[in-house]
């Protein structure tokens, strides 16, 4: 695992999204892993930017992302289908065809994963994923306890992630209290994984990160198992005492 510190959130944006921007010029038809979230928000403003004055071409690229609430339409405007959409399938040239997330509306949900799984298996997997991590070490909506073993499944929401994303709702209520969210052996399986984590919130989770220790309490540990894992931060989210 790679770490690199960043002065700044700004500098940590700039980074990721020149790592997207290089994947894609060097791969036209690259599979990106897409989060959602605060974190990717500084790195999708920048590629929607430098796409604006005539950079990157995303027309044959497609995009997984990690997760969507159960119970939210791709139109509410707290689903990850909106977020995506705001934030930058409709402000780049990728083909909404070519964009995959699940579907937290889906009639049958064991249903769902399994058509997803299917997606990562035959459109994946990712060249490259992008990572936020929860305080709790989340990754993904993977909670502590979450098995490694994990394909795309339902997840219960802890209440610390509840409360966590409550900002972005009315009220703590209006939360959803499952998700759907692509497991971590599917994680794994990305040719390349960058997790972001920028501000103070975010030490103790990259601060155990760093220890190095693999335990399923701490789901971003399993990125350990993997051989080519980057690690992003901003001075903010680094003990450089560890
Ligand atoms: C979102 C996701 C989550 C977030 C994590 C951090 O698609 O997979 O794991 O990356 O909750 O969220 P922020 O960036 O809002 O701190």
């Amino acid at each position: 695992m790679k770490i690199i510190v960043k002065d700044n959130y700004k500098g940590l944006s700039r980074f990721a999204a020149e790592c997207i921007q290089k994947q894609v010029q060097y791969n036209p038809g690259s599979v990106l892993g897409l989060a959602t979230g605060s974190t990717p928000l500084g790195l999708y403003e920048r590629l929607v930017q430098d796409y604006k004055v005539g950079g990157t071409d995303y027309s044959k690229v497609s995009t997984i992302n990690l997760d969507e609430y159960v119970g939210l339409s791709k139109t509410h405007p707290q689903s990850y289908h909106m977020f995506m959409k705001e934030n930058l399938f409709s402000l780049v040239n990728i083909a909404s065809r070519n964009t995959y997330i699940p579907d937290g509306k889906a009639k049958h949900l064991e249903e769902e994963c399994k058509r997803y799984d299917r997606i990562i298996n035959t459109i994946g997997p990712p060249d490259l994923l992008i990572l936020g991590i929860g305080e709790n070490g989340h990754i993904g909506f993977n909670e502590p306890g979450s098995s490694f073993e994990g394909q795309t499944h339902i997840v219960e929401l802890k209440e610390s992630t509840r409360r966590a994303n409550a900002r972005l709702f009315s009220s703590i209520e209006e939360v959803p209290k499952q998700a759907i969210t692509m497991g971590i052996k599917s994680i794994l399986y990305s040719k390349k994984i960058l997790l972001l984590a920028s501000g103070e919130k975010k030490k103790e989770a990259i601060g155990q990160l760093l220890t190095g220790k693999i335990d399923e309490q701490f789901p971003a540990s399993a990125l350990h198992l993997h051989p080519n894992v980057t690690v992003v931060v901003d001075e903010l989210a680094y003990n450089r005492q560890i």
